[in-house]
């Protein structure tokens, strides 16, 4: 192996630690950080993502609520319920777990979430503030590669950013943040031709497809710095991503794990804006 890893687990532990202490300030001058998180239905990797969630919060000392409602819940009754922790005091950030059942309309929704408190970043306004650089809040996942790239002194100034995948939630803003740090940045997706040819030309890449083995060691370019989004199961049903590790990590200069790289990233900085959510709310 010549790559070195970006061990999320880490990285995670040192912002947790970060975002307990924040939380505990804030604490102290009566504001305690508030996270609502609404499931509707019972989807089974939709459980354990709030589930993880909500324990997170509790382990860096924010308040949090889990509100579950049956897969029957109408859209007009979701939109009040989403309208009440708007107001809510104690909530500071309000996260509706993706996806909803396909007779609510996800975007809607997502759209009736106070932009103040949209932690995930999945609205409109966040979507806007992130593209024209304003304040806002950066979706998890991309924010935490971000993270990830600053924890290992990375300068991507002139450096080629190559993302595949173009997704609102990872892909698109992925590729805004890495342009806002100065890098070049090409977007691949499902109908890009010659990927290979794209990839070897990167510096770095981040592969966000939710498909094994998207990424192979021919298609990367040697010391390049690998992000691996991708959350999928092998045939014996282990977690893999995106990327082929075992064989691009003997060519890239840095690569992230699965699991164990970017995964917990994503709930960290759920936290992170959530804490930012009530440092703003307080004024602080
Ligand atoms: N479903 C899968 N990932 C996410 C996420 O980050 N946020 C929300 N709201 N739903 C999801």
């Amino acid at each position: 192996m010549t790559a070195q890893l970006i061990d999320g687990n880490g990285l995670s532990r040192q912002l947790r630690t970060e975002v307990a202490q924040r939380a505990a300030a804030l604490k102290a001058r009566g504001t305690t950080p508030g996270l609502a998180v609404v499931l509707v239905g019972d989807n089974p990797a939709s459980q354990v993502y709030v589930r993880n969630k909500v324990k997170a919060c509790e382990d860096s000392g924010l308040h949090s609520v889990l509100e579950k409602y049956d897969a029957t819940l109408t859209e007009a009754a979701l939109l009040a319920r989403v309208e009440a922790l708007n107001e809510d005091p104690a909530i500071h950030g309000i996260l509706v777990q993706l996806p909803l059942p396909a007779h609510i309309d996800a975007q809607k929704v997502i759209e009736a979430i106070s932009p103040a408190k949209d932690v995930d970043g999945f609205h409109i306004a966040s979507a806007g503030a992130l593209m024209t650089g304003m304040p806002g809040f950066w979706p998890c996942t991309p924010y935490g590669c971000m993270k990830m790239l600053e924890s290992i002194g990375y300068d991507l100034r002139g450096k080629h950013a190559v993302v595949i995948g173009r997704s609102n939630i990872v892909g698109k803003p992925m590729a805004l943040m890495l342009l806002q740090k100065n890098a070049t940045v090409t977007i691949c997706h499902s109908a890009t031709q010659d990927l290979k040819a794209h990839t070897l030309q990167a510096d770095v890449i981040v592969a966000a497809v939710g498909k094994r083995n998207v990424l192979t060691a021919d298609m990367v370019k040697p010391g390049a710095v690998v992000l691996d989004v991708g959350m999928n199961r092998n045939e014996e049903g282990k977690l893999c991503g995106d990327v082929d590790f075992d064989g691009v990590k003997e060519v890239a200069g840095y690569i992230t794990p699965v699991p164990g790289g970017v995964g917990p990233m994503t709930i960290t900085m759920l936290l992170v804006n959530t804490l930012e959510a009530a440092e703003r709310a307080a004024g602080s």
